[in-house]
C-alpha cells in the first residue's frame, strides 16, 4: 500500500510547522511528583532492557488461574503473549474486587443525560454481570459466539461487555452514531448471533431510536437469533416475538453466581470495526490476557491511579477508548469511573464541569475536539464550577494544538495539573506514546515518549530511521507489545499486508511523525482515513457511500481541516449523464448508508473532477480548494480550468 499523503504534506494545522520551536516544556508539579506511584526515570530502561520481564512483572497483577508458561511467542506478524496461561478477564475486573475490600467501593458512578444517576458498587456491579451472563447462557450463548452491543451510555453497557466476556463470548460494540446499514455489515462481518440494546438513548434532549435501527439492521442478518433490549426512554418499541426480549424480563430473576468461562490467554475478547482505506471496516480483533495487561498497566501509570480517584473518560464504550479506559483498564484497577450518557452542552455549556465538582472528579481524560469546542464556548462555563479535584488531564484521539494544550492546562486544569496527550489507535489497544506524568515533563505538541517497553521509530521513504528533528517521516513500533490486536477478524491477509508489509519487521500504523530529543510529535494520518471529531472515517466509504446513488457517476473524498472537529468531510460528486441531485439528498443518502457521524459537511456537485492525464483525481488540489489555498502545482492536470470552476461551485452557498 501507497501512502497517499506524505507526513510533511498532513499538517494541516500552521501552527504545528512552528511546533519545533515551540520550547514551552512542563515538568511533573513537585507536589504531583512526590506522590506519583512512577516517580523513577528508571523504569524506562528497565523496560527496555528486559520488556518480557517488565510486561510479566505487570501481568503478574491480574488473577490467573493458570500461570503461563512463555511470556512471548513472536512469529511475526503473529504474537502470543502468556501462552498457556488461564484467566477470565470479567473475574479481574469485577469478581475479584467483590470479594474483597472492594466490595461497596463505587465501581460505576453513572449519569444520564436527562438527569438521572444511578452508582453501582463492585459487588453491585458483578451481581448484575452475574445475571446478565446467566441470561446470555440461557439464550443460548457459549464460549467464542459473538455478540453484538447497540447501547446508549449506560451502566448495562459496561455490564453486557463484561457478562460476554463472563461466560467467553466475543463482544463487538457499534457505536450508537452508526447507520442500520453500517450496523447491518458489522453484525454480518462478525456473525453476531445475539444483539444488546436498549429501546432508545438520550442525547441532546432527543431520543436515538437505537432499537428501530437494530430492527432495520436485523433484516439483512440471518445470525442472528435473539435479542436483549434494555428499557432506557421508556418509548414504545415494537418487539419482535420469539425474537426479542426485554432487559428487564431475562436478566434480573437470574441467579446472582455465574461460574467465569476459563479463557485461555490467547481466546478473543471482541472485535471492534474500524475504519481503513477500502469501503470495508476492519474488524480489529483483540485477546484476553495480554490486551488486560496492556490496559491494566498503561491505566495505572499513565492515569497515575490510586485507591481514592475519581476517574472520568468521556469516550462512548463504541469506541476503543471506551473498551480500553472506561471499562477494561481502570476496573481491572477497582478504580471508579464516572459514566455519563450525553452531549456536554445539555442542559447547559457546564455539564462537565458539574459533574466534576458534584462527583469529585480527580482525573479527567477526553478528546482535543472536546477541547476545543469547551475553549469556543467561553472560558465563563468552567470558571463558575469548583474543578480544584482535579490532579491529572489527559487528551486522546487526534494531535492536539498547542493553544488548545495550554487552554485546557489553564481553564480546566488550573494550571496545577499534568496533561497527558495519549498516542494510540484502536489496533494497538492501549496507549503506546504520551508522558509518565511524574517523570517526564509535557511539552504541547509532542505527545511524548513510547511507553516503557515500547519501541518505536520514524522512517523515511526507504524505511531508514529519521534522525533530524525538522524532518517529518513515518511512524512504526519495533517490537510486539501485550496488548496489540492479534488479526482482523475474517482477513489474516488484509492484517499483514496493511500493517506489517510497508516497513518489513514493523508495525506501521499510519501516522505521520516527527522526533525531538525522544518526544513523539504526531502529524496525522497517512492514508486514506480521516479524523473527524477524533473519529476515524475511511473517505473510500463515503466515497461508496456516495456512488451508491443512483444519481452518483464518480465521489472524490477528501478532509478540509476544521478549527474544531480537526477535520471535515467534504465531497466532490460527478452527477451521471443529466441527472439532478441536491447536495442535500446526498449528505441524507451518506447519513443513510453510514450514520450522522459520516455526515459530509459539503457535497459539491461537479462535471468535473482534477484528474491527471493518466485519470488520477489530485485530491490534493480538491483540499487546496475546500480550504481556500491557491491551488498548487497543476501542470499535470488533464484540464486546468477544472480547479477554478471548483473554486467557484464551493464559493456558492449550500
Ligand atoms: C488514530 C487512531 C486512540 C484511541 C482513539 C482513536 C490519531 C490518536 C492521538 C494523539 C495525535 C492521535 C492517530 C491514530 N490519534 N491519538 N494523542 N495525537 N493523533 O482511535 O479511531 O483507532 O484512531 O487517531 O491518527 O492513528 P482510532
Amino acid at each position: 500500500m501507497r501512502a497517499r499523503r506524505a507526513p510533511e504534506a498532513v499538517t494541516h494545522a500552521p501552527t504545528i510547522e512552528s511546533l519545533l520551536d515551540e520550547e514551552r516544556s512542563f515538568p511533573p508539579p513537585p507536589a504531583f511528583r512526590e506522590h506519583a506511584l512512577v516517580r523513577d526515570e528508571g523504569v524506562y530502561e528497565e523496560a527496555a532492557a528486559d520488556p518480557e520481564g517488565f510486561w510479566s512483572g505487570l501481568a503478574r497483577e491480574l488473577l490467573w488461574t493458570r500461570p503461563w508458561g512463555k511470556v512471548l511467542e513472536w512469529d511475526p506478524p503473529h504474537a502470543k503473549w502468556f501462552v498457556g496461561g488461564r484467566l477470565n478477564v470479567s473475574e479481574n475486573c469485577v469478581g475479584r474486587h467483590a470479594r474483597g475490600p472492594r466490595r461497596d467501593k463505587p465501581a460505576l458512578v453513572w449519569e444520564g443525560e436527562p438527569g438521572d444517576e444511578r452508582t453501582l458498587t463492585y459487588a453491585e456491579l458483578s451481581r448484575e454481570v452475574n445475571r446478565m451472563a446467566n441470561a446470555l447462557r440461557s439464550l443460548g450463548v457459549r464460549k467464542g459466539d459473538r455478540v453484538a452491543i447497540y447501547m446508549p451510555m449506560v451502566p448495562e453497557i459496561a455490564v453486557a461487555m463484561l457478562a460476554c466476556a463472563h461466560v467467553g463470548a466475543i463482544h463487538s460494540v457499534v457505536f450508537g452514531g452508526f447507520s442500520a446499514q453500517a450496523l447491518a455489515s458489522r453484525i454480518q462481518d462478525a456473525g453476531a448471533r445475539l444483539v444488546v440494546t436498549a429501546d432508545g438513548g438520550w442525547r441532546r434532549g432527543n431520543v436515538v431510536p437505537l432499537k428501530a435501527t437494530v430492527d432495520e439492521a436485523l433484516a439483512s442478518c440471518p445470525t442472528v437469533e435473539r435479542v436483549i433490549v434494555l428499557r432506557r426512554t421508556g418509548k414504545d418499541v415494537p418487539m419482535a416475538p420469539g425474537r426479542d426480549a426485554w432487559w428487564h424480563d431475562v436478566v434480573p430473576q437470574q441467579p446472582d453466581h455465574a461460574q467465569a468461562e476459563p479463557m485461555d490467554a490467547e481466546d478473543p475478547l471482541f472485535t471492534l470495526y474500524t475504519s481503513g482505506t477500502t469501503g470495508k471496516p476492519k474488524g480489529v480483533l483483540h485477546t484476553t490476557g495480554g490486551y488486560l495487561t496492556g490496559v491494566y498497566a498503561t491505566t495505572k501509570m499513565v492515569f497515575d491511579l490510586k485507591e481514592d480517584d475519581v476517574y472520568f473518560c468521556t469516550a462512548d464504550c463504541g469506541w476503543v477508548t471506551g473498551h480500553s479506559y472506561v471499562v477494561y483498564g481502570p476496573l481491572s484497577n477497582g478504580a471508579t469511573v464516572v459514566m455519563y450518557e450525553g452531549s456536554p452542552d445539555f442542559p447547559d455549556k457546564a455539564r462537565f464541569w458539574d459533574l466534576i465538582q458534584r462527583r469529585g472528579v480527580t482525573i479527567f481524560y477526553t478528546a482535543p475536539t472536546a477541547i476545543r469546542q469547551f475553549m469556543s464556548w467561553g472560558e465563563e462555563w468552567p470558571r463558575r464550577h469548583d474543578l480544584s479535584s482535579l490532579r491529572l488531564l489527559g487528551t486522546v484521539g487526534e494531535p492536539i494544538n498547542p493553544e488548545a494544550w495550554t487552554w485546557y492546562h489553564r481553564a480546566i486544569g488550573g494550571g496545577r495539573c499534568p496533561v497527558v496527550d495519549t498516542w494510540w489507535q484502536t489496533e494497538t489497544g492501549m496507549i503506546m506514546i504520551t508522558t509518565l506524568p511524574g517523570v517526564d515533563a509535557a511539552r504541547p505538541g509532542f505527545a511524548g515518549r513510547p511507553f516503557p517497553g515500547v519501541e518505536a521509530d520514524v522512517l523515511d521513504e526507504e524505511g531508514k530511521p529519521v534522525t533530524s528533528p525538522h524532518e517529518g517521516g513515518y511512524l512504526v513500533l519495533r517490537r510486539p507489545w501485550p496488548a496489540m490486536f492479534r488479526t482482523l477478524w475474517n482477513d489474516d491477509a488484509r492484517y499483514q499486508s496493511e500493517y506489517w508489509s510497508r516497513f518489513p519487521g514493523a508495525y506501521f500504523p499510519k501516522d505521520g511523525a516527527k522526533r525531538d530529543r525522544g518526544y513523539y510529535m504526531i502529524l496525522g494520518r497517512v492514508d486514506d482515513v480521516i479524523k473527524v471529531a477524533g473519529h476515524r472515517i475511511g473517505t473510500m466509504e463515503v466515497e461508496s457511500a456516495l456512488v451508491s446513488h443512483p444519481a452518483v457517476a464518480e465521489a472524490a473524498v477528501i478532509g478540509k481541516h476544521d478549527a474544531i472537529k480537526g477535520e471535515a468531510i467534504v465531497a466532490y460528486v460527478i452527477p451521471r449523464g443529466g441527472a439532478q441531485v441536491s447536495e442535500q439528498e446526498l449528505r441524507d443518502h451518506v447519513v443513510k448508508a453510514l450514520g450522522a457521524i459520516a455526515r459530509p459537511e459539503r457535497v459539491i456537485v461537479t462535471p468535473d473532477l482534477p484528474k491527471t492525464r493518466s485519470g488520477k483525481i489530485m485530491r490534493r488540489l480538491l483540499r487546496d480548494v475546500a480550504e481556500g489555498r491557491p491551488a498548487g502545482d497543476a501542470t499535470t492536470l488533464a484540464d486546468p480550468a477544472v480547479v477554478e470552476r471548483l473554486r467557484r461551485s464551493f464559493g456558492e452557498s449550500p
